[in-house]
């Protein structure tokens, strides 16, 4: 028999009743009746009832009566069905209890500052100051579990599919992902520094350069970045690289990948192959390069239809090169007023420059701008989009990608509100044919993915004078509206890979001080490769259905990049800020 126990508390069940068992954890709840005291023992996997009478054993009976919440017992006792009326039917332990003729008290608890209870509504803060005791919630439990399963799946999945997993540095030189560098000082070169890795993107190239043909690693990436929902300064991705493919053979990999993980963590049967859209596509119709797929509402475009409208607005913007473009909101049609102007303001703010609309209801159709137009462009615009009675239309005027964006927000915004995307559906989409580059907030152009994908090769010609014009060989995986994957064909000449330096700003000797290594590599026999990698923590909050990143990783850092535990990042020393040759200009307000 075990020191603490015999059995995990979730394995007790009638086939073993009359057996003489130890189980070991925390006292869940403790209730006093009748002159027996019940303990609800929990461990990793389930609960179990514990009663204690005096009869049995006084002592069992007096420790059992000064056990608190969360404190760790170990007990001996046997199982026995539970007489009628006692049974629960809610929890799988619920048809036996144990009977313990002695229990153990291995540490006591202070009372939690949160309670293991699923859905508490504790406070996220509370719940990451202690996160060893929020993690204790059968929920979190299972979301960490599952997150072991899908990686579980991955391996063994790549594994048989001739990957190798190979580890890269993590003090390394810049990897060009779009975010800032964490750096690392270092003490034995002054003044120099590491970064730490945005990905193993250069790494993995360089695995193609050297033969490894199929590499893949489970890796952490650090990105110094604003934080949202979906995003962490380090996370995890499953990392990807092939020799001698092209793009359907990754797209073809990946999706059987993601087929073997639903299927293996949730025994879900997800249809192949996915969608595609292509990226000019995904803004037009649904105003966003992850368009969630759960649900209809595609943006229209109207400009075939009311190009030569009475309406002004309408008239002018298609002239003008601009279009109309609209979602159909069903059954919505009988909004107030006053809910229609909040839509309408939620519009402008995602860069519409107003929002018109229309209730259709037959004869008696209501709408922003009826005056302006005759019935039977009201009549085109309503068969154009589909429209019945009971929906509501909403039209945005103005550049095409604006309105889209717009829209699309709008879009979004309306299947929050009205529930839409909570089906429980998955729907999986590929977005392919990026634009290689896009400009900045400061409009300087930069690379869509990164500066190593290959551009697509019918666009080569116009690298220099048109870049915004070129498309590239990247595509991201998307998962109900979240990009959980993104990947591309590599470049993997050098003499191509200088080009998009030079087109990025670099001048020759940047590009060889930042990337030489890279560069030199490809003279050197470089194959034609490429991957894709998988934020690991998104696939794993899409799987789990969560809506923060945060709850499917066990020690996530706050919007502001702290750890609310270990109280990091902290001040630092002197000494040993001198050791790594750094003098702080200003001392932080923390020190
Ligand atoms: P990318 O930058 O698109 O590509 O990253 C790949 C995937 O990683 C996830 N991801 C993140 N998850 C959580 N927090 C973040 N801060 C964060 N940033 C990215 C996303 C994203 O799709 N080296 C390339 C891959 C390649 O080309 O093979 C790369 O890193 O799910």
């Amino acid at each position: 028999m075990g020191k603490w126990r015999t059995h995990m508390c979730g394995e007790i069940g009638p086939a073993i009743a009359e057996k003489l068992v130890k189980v070991a954890g925390w006292v869940w709840r403790r209730r006093d009746h009748g002159g027996l005291i019940f303990i609800d023992l929990r461990d990793r996997t389930g609960v179990v009832q514990l009663v204690f009478s005096p009869e049995r054993s006084a002592d069992a009976y007096r420790i059992a009566d000064s056990a608190r919440a969360e404190y760790v017992v170990s007990c001996q006792g046997v199982v026995k069905l539970r007489p009628e009326g006692r049974k629960n039917p809610n929890i799988p332990t619920g048809d036996i209890e144990i009977e313990p003729a002695s229990i153990e008290l291995l540490n006591p608890s202070k009372t939690p500052p949160l309670c293991i209870e699923d859905d508490s509504g504790v406070d996220e803060t509370v719940r990451l100051r202690y996160r060893y005791i929020d993690l204790r919630r059968p929920t979190m439990h299972q979301k960490i579990a599952l997150r072991h399963r899908i990686t579980m799946a991955t391996r063994a999945f790549l594994d048989r599919e001739g990957f190798l997993e190979i580890e890269t540095p993590m003090l390394t030189r810049s990897t060009p992902e779009g975010a800032r560098d964490y750096l690392v000082p270092s003490r034995v070169n002054p003044g120099e520094f590491y970064a730490l890795p945005q990905s193993p993107q250069l790494f993995k190239q360089l695995l193609m350069v050297a033969g490894m043909d199929r590499y893949f690693q489970i890796v952490r990436c650090f990105r110094d970045e604003d934080l949202r929902a979906d995003r962490q300064p380090e996370f995890t991705q499953i990392d990807i690289e092939m020799s001698f493919i092209t793009r359907e053979d990754i797209i073809d990999l990946t999706e059987r990948l993601v087929c073997h993980v639903y299927e293996q963590a949730l025994g879900v049967d997800l249809p192949r192959p996915f969608r595609r859209i292509e990226y000019d596509d995904a803004i037009a119709r649904y105003g966003s390069d992850k368009p969630d797929l759960r649900f209809g509402m595609e943006i229209t475009d109207l400009a075939g239809c009311l190009k030569r409208s009475s309406f002004k607005v309408f008239y002018d913007a298609i002239a003008q090169g601009g279009t109309v473009r609209g979602i159909r909101v069903p059954g919505q049609g009988n909004l107030s007023r006053r809910e229609i102007d909040d839509l309408a303001a939620f519009a402008k703010s995602a860069g519409a420059r107003g929002l018109l609309w229309v209730s259709v209801a037959g004869a008696n159709t209501r709408s922003s701008f009826s005056k302006f137009v005759t019935q039977a462009e009201m009549d085109a615009l309503g068969h154009a989009m589909g429209a019945s009675d009971g929906d509501l239309l909403l039209l945005a005027v103005g550049p095409g990608v604006e309105i889209s964006k717009a829209l699309g927000a709008l879009r979004f915004h309306l299947s929050g509100k009205l529930g839409l995307a909570a089906t429980g559906n998955v729907a999986t989409c590929w977005v392919t044919d990026f634009p290689l580059f896009e400009l900045d907030s400061a409009g300087s152009l930069t690379s869509s993915h990164h500066p190593f994908t290959s551009p697509a090769e019918s666009d080569l010609g116009r690298l220099e004078a048109e870049p915004l014009q070129v498309k590239s060989n990247a595509y991201d995986l998307v998962i109900n509206g979240n990009e959980v994957a993104g990947g591309s064909i590599r470049i993997s000449k050098r003499d191509i890979q200088e080009r998009i330096f030079r087109t990025l700003g670099m001048s020759d000797e940047e590009a060889r001080a930042k990337f030489g290594f890279l560069l030199e590599a490809f003279e050197y026999g470089a194959p034609p490769h490429g991957g894709i990698a998988f934020g690991l923590d998104r696939f794993v909050m899409v799987l789990a259905g969560e809506e923060n990143i945060r709850d499917v990783i066990a020690f996530p850092k706050t919007t502001s990049a702290s750890d609310l535990m270990t109280g990091a990042p902290s001040p630092v020393p002197d000494d040993k800020l001198r050791e790594v040759h750094i003098q702080l200009v200003r001392k932080p307000d923390k020190a």
